[in-house]
């Protein structure tokens, strides 16, 4: 099991000694209950720096439902022990303290971006990434730091704002990995009863289908009426947005006149799950 380090104190203190060895460090954060997704990410880390730090904080500051943030999965033993398998060097798990000390009142926020799809649905949520993502990748002094295309804003969030506010960390995106039946891997699929975990993958069947007929020269209003249909009528309580936009501004398209990603929020049984595909 790779060293599990609690504060900024002793973080620091390692990648010190790892930079004057002239070591690259790699970062991968996430909130914890892993999964093949988030190891896939490890391995991309692996491959790509000397280092690898593997951050789990479940940050408050980017749930905007108290409920949400109580019902989150927290596996640390479980957690620890997948990533022995992995060439992981260090398992940050701040304590609350470490990123936000009393007094703490900096918020970091990105227009724009975050002013759609989660964005205008979850206030608050990518002002929260923004800022503990930015604190993670000074805390750690990573060069590269590895997002999953499954959170496919968000990913767009953090290349901008480590652009913007030129930090030393590059954000690199990777692919999004699914369970066989197509449900992409998500620490809250753990939150679905067995009832709804059968239904669950209508959402990407369903997407995997509307991005076919976006391909053959179908607009997004000729199919999403249907599509939409389709997913309530398999159980699904609500679907939040299902928009197709470009992957550079996230701006809406009617078809892929440009790279574009076809993305969706929905409901299903309590759980709010999101997915997208390239079109
Ligand atoms: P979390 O949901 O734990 O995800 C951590 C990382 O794993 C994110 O980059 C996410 O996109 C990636 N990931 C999740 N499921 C994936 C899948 N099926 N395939 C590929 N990658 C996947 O995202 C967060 O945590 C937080 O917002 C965080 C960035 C850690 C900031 O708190």
């Amino acid at each position: 099991i790779p060293p599990i380090v609690r504060t900024k104190a002793e973080l620091r203190a390692q990648v010190a000694n790892w930079k004057a060895a002239g070591e690259t460090v790699g970062v991968v954060p996430t909130m914890g209950a892993l999964h093949q997704g988030h190891l896939s990410l490890v391995r991309a880390a692996e491959e790509a720096c000397d280092r690898v730090i593997v951050t789990i904080f479940v940050n408050p500051k980017q749930f905007n439902n108290p409920e949400d943030l109580e019902n989150y999965p927290r596996t640390e033993n479980e957690d620890a022990q997948k990533l022995s398998h992995h060439r992981v060097d260090m398992v940050y798990v701040p304590g609350p303290d470490e990123i936000y000390p009393a007094g703490f009142a900096t918020n970091i926020s990105i227009s724009g971006l975050t002013e759609v799809l989660c964005g205008a649905h979850r206030p608050g949520h990518f002002d929260g990434v923004a800022t503990v993502v930015t604190k993670l990748f000074t805390q750690t002094r990573a060069d590269q730091a590895f997002f999953g295309e499954k959170d496919f804003q968000q990913l767009q969030v953090v290349t901008r704002l480590a652009v913007d506010l030129d930090l030393m960390t590059k954000v690199v995106g990777c692919p999004t990995i699914r369970e066989e039946d197509g449900l992409a891997m998500s620490s809250r699929n753990l939150l679905l009863s067995d009832r709804a975990r059968i239904k669950a993958p209508v959402l990407s069947e369903t997407m995997e289908d509307m991005a076919d007929g976006l391909r053959a020269g179908q607009t997004l209003a000729e199919l999403k009426a249907d599509a939409e249909k389709r997913i309530l009528a398999a159980g699904f309580n609500k679907v939040e947005y299902l928009d197709l936009r470009a992957c550079d501004d996230l701006s809406l398209l009617e078809t892929p006149t440009r790279p574009a990603r076809l993305l969706a929020a929905v409901w299903l049984a309590g759980v709010r799950l999101i997915d997208n595909i390239a079109v």
